[in-house]
C-alpha cells in the first residue's frame, strides 16, 4: 500500500531573514502505482514537497501518509527509494557498491543478483566496475536511479532527476525510466522543469505555484503505455503539452513577481490551438 494522502500541508521554514512558507494548504491524493510529475517555477516548493513525502523533512502543518500511515515507518522499513538532482555517489566505489549501499543502509542484505539486475536496468552493463570520476553525467544519474531502485521502493521519489542531460539523452532515460517504472511499479513522484518529461512520463501533472507553494492545477494525461518517441512527435502530445504550458503560465502569471519564471512562462498558446511541430 503505498498511495499518497496529503491534507492541508503547510511548511515554514524559519531563517535568520524570518519565516520562508515553502508550502501552504497542499491536498494531494495519488493513487498507489500512479507517476505523478510537479512541475512549477523555481522555489514554489516542489523540493519540499517531495522532502516530506519522503520523511526528509516534517510538515508543520497538515498531514501526509503513504498507504495511510506516516511516511517515517516506510522509510524505517528501507522502502522509499530517493533520487535527488545532485546525485551524489561515492567516488572511491564502484557503480555495483553505490547501488549496494542503499540496500544496506535499509538493514538488508545485498542480493548481488539484484544489483546486477538493476545495473543492467539502467543500461549500465559493462559499467559495473566502474568508479564515478569514470562515467559521464547521465550515467552517474543513472546509478543514482538505480540505487534508488535497490531497494526495491514502494515510493521513488526523484528530483529534477535529468535536469543536466542534453534533450537526446533526456528522451532516452525518460523511455528508460517508464520500462523500469512498468516493471516495478512504484509509486512514483518525480519533479522536472521540463513540461514535455512531464507529459511523457506522468498518468498526471501537478502544476505548483509559489508564494505560499501550493498546488495550483491537476491535468490528468491520458496516453496509453508504452510511450514511445512516436508519441513525442504526434500532435496529441504536443497539444496536451500546450495545455500544460498554457496552465503553468497561467499559475505562475497569477503571482505578482514570480521569481526566476522558466522559460515555460513565456506566453503560451490558448489550449484549443493544436500544438504542431517540434
Ligand atoms: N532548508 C531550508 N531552509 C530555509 N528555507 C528553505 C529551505 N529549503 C527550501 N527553502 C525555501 O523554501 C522555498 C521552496 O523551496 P524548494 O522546495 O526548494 O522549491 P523548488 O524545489 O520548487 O525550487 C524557497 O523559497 C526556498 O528558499
Ligand atoms: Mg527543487
Amino acid at each position: 500500500m503505498s498511495g499518497i494522502s496529503v491534507r492541508g500541508a503547510a511548511k515554514v521554514y524559519a531563517g535568520r531573514h524570518g519565516e520562508t512558507v515553502a508550502l501552504e494548504g497542499v491536498d494531494l491524493e495519488l493513487p498507489e502505482h500512479s507517476m505523478t510529475a510537479l512541475i512549477g517555477a523555481s522555489g514554489c516548493g516542489k523540493s519540499t514537497l517531495l522532502r516530506l513525502l519522503g520523511d526528509l523533512e516534517q510538515p508543520t502543518a497538515g498531514g501526509v501518509l503513504v498507504g495511510g500511515r506516516p511516511p517515517h515507518e516506510l522509510r524505517r522499513q528501507g522502502r522509499i527509494g530517493v533520487a535527488f538532482q545532485d546525485a551524489a555517489l561515492l567516488p572511491w566505489q564502484s557503480v555495483r557498491k553505490n547501488i549496494a549501499l542503499s540496500v544496506r543502509a535499509s538493514g538488508r542484505k545485498v542480493d548481488w543478483a539484484e544489483v546486477d539486475h538493476l545495473v543492467r536496468l539502467v543500461g549500465l552493463e559493462g559499467f559495473a566496475d566502474a568508479r564515478p570520476g569514470q562515467l559521464s553525467g547521465g550515467m552517474r544519474q543513472r546509478v543514482s536511479i538505480a540505487r534508488a531502485l535497490a531497494v526495491r521502493p514502494q515510493l521513488l521519489l526523484l528530483d529534477e532527476p535529468f535536469g543536466a542531460l542534453d534533450e537526446l539523452l533526456r528522451t532516452q532515460m525518460n523511455i528508460e525510466l517508464q520500462r523500469i517504472w512498468l516493471e516495478q511499479r512504484s509509486t512514483t513522484v518525480i519533479v522536472t522543469h521540463s513540461v514535455g518529461e512531464a507529459v511523457f512520463l506522468a498518468d498526471r501533472v501537478v502544476i505548483m505555484g509559489a508564494r505560499p507553494g501550493r498546488v495550483v492545477d491537476v491535468v490528468d494525461v491520458p496516453f496509453p503505455r508504452p510511450r514511445d518517441a512516436e508519441l513525442m512527435r504526434s500532435a496529441e502530445y504536443h497539444a496536451l503539452c500546450d495545455e500544460v504550458s498554457a496552465r503553468l503560465a497561467a499559475a505562475i502569471g497569477g503571482e505578482e513577481a514570480a521569481p526566476s519564471a522558466p522559460a515555460a512562462a513565456a506566453p503560451a498558446p490558448v489550449p484549443a490551438a493544436a500544438g504542431v511541430g517540434a
